[in-house]
């Protein structure tokens, strides 16, 4: 009754969604309507890095409710959550990257920024990379590094150019009139690709020379899930923006891009409401995000993540698993063809393993567990999904 339903009043994506129903979830575990317990191992897609329900965040959640929901667009009033959280997050970044401005997704994060480094540098050539996954809005389907998913959709936007991802030569495209350069740090629907540490360095340098703006998009790969808080410190660049999104908000709806205050402030002026949102940095969702930063924290999830990446590597052995990359626990197990992985993840699925592949990687299944999932689960977990093979 409630899967008819689902698909007859509820907008689809594809032809033949999962439409599994889950009642509860809870650390790093859901529960199907039949009380069928499943491990989670992608966390609602990089979203769910403290696990599911963190107490604090749920407190959290409760608490801002008792005093107030939406009172005013963004940028008018002081909200506290959102003052507190900006200032949290910039005493964990470094001195460049101080003035945050929080949106309602990854992607209007992607468009914030966007505008920001047009409005800056009186440019508008944007250059992208292959593979790149930057959201759903038009802008960020604009940087989408995959013909067959922007196609359909244009005309996109103009001066919008795509480089080899890891190419040393194409960085030579970064020129005086680049307004911005937009980069995810580790790929994530390439199928968890990581950046040669010297091409990334060599990135940077040439936006610094051109006078372009380099934005990094760490929505994905942010908040400890490679081993490090953010991705870029393993690769010793500051980005001048930097995007945020999933987990930032602790389960809760929240992006941010993050510039020095100077350079954001240019959204400020020329016209004023640079970018306008209503509920962007909605009190509940910073509230939630706050709480399940402060949690990272102070229970220190990050550290134990490259152990943890090991154990993961040490099970998922099988001869027909091509290849693993991972970055922390961004994990992609690679087999040979779409339909091969589809059989495992669904195998999996059944046996109470919960993963999914890549958009531009479909031969791989993504593994991004909560990073406090417990060692014990990782073994059984991979133990399931080798029995999934066959
Ligand atoms: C790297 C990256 N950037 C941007 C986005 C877009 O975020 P949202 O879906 O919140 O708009 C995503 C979402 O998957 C992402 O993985």
């Amino acid at each position: 009754m409630k899967r008819e339903l689902f698909l007859r009043h509820v907008a689809q994506t594809t032809d033949n969604p999962l439409a599994l129903e889950f009642a509860r979830a809870e650390g790093s575990y859901l529960w199907d309507m039949e009380g069928k317990q499943y491990i989670d191992l992608i966390g609602g897609i990089n979203v769910c890095h403290i696990g599911h329900r963190h107490p604090r965040v749920v407190e959290a959640i409760k608490n801002q409710a008792d005093k107030y929901l939406h009172t005013m667009v963004y940028g008018e009033i002081i909200q506290s959550p959102q003052v507190d959280y900006a200032t949290l997050l910039a005493n964990h970044l470094p001195d460049s990257l101080n003035s945050v401005y929080f949106t309602n997704s990854g992607t209007e994060a992607v468009e914030g920024a966007m505008k920001l480094a047009k409005r800056a540098t009186g440019r508008t050539q944007i250059l992208a990379f292959q593979h790149a996954y930057h959201g759903s809005t038009q802008g960020s389907l604009s940087l989408l590094g995959d013909e067959f998913f922007r196609n359909a959709f244009r005309p996109l936007l103009p001066g919008v150019y795509h480089l080899r991802h890891n190419h040393f030569p194409d960085l030579d495209a970064i020129a005086a009139d680049t307004a911005a350069v937009v980069l995810e740090t580790i790929q994530g629907e390439a199928g968890v690709v990581a950046p040669d540490p010297a091409w990334i360095r060599a990135l940077r340098a040439k936006c610094t020379q051109a006078g372009a703006l380099l934005i990094l998009d760490e929505i994905q790969c942010a908040f400890g899930r490679c081993g490090s808080l953010w991705a870029f410190e393993q690769f010793g660049i500051v980005p001048d923006i930097l995007l945020l999104g999933k987990a930032l908000g602790g389960g809760m709806p929240l992006g941010a891009f993050i510039a020095d205050r100077p350079l954001m402030h240019e959204l400020a002026h020329s016209p004023i409401l640079g970018h306008i949102t209503t509920f962007g940095g909605h009190p509940v969702c910073c509230a939630a995000g706050l709480a399940g930063f402060n949690a990272l924290l102070s229970e220190d999830m990050t550290s134990g993540v490259p152990e943890k990446e090991a154990i993961f590597r040490a099970n998922l052995s099988h001869p027909a698993i091509r290849e693993v990359r991972s970055q922390g626990l961004m994990i992609a197990v690679e087999f040979d063809s779409f339909e091969v992985n589809k059989g495992v993840i669904d195998r999996a699925i059944g046996k109470g393993v919960f993963t999914d592949w890549f958009l531009f990687n479909a031969q791989s299944m993504r593994i991004a567990p909560p990073l406090n999932i417990s060692t014990t689960d990782i073994i059984r977990a991979c133990n399931l999904i080798c029995e999934s093979i066959h």
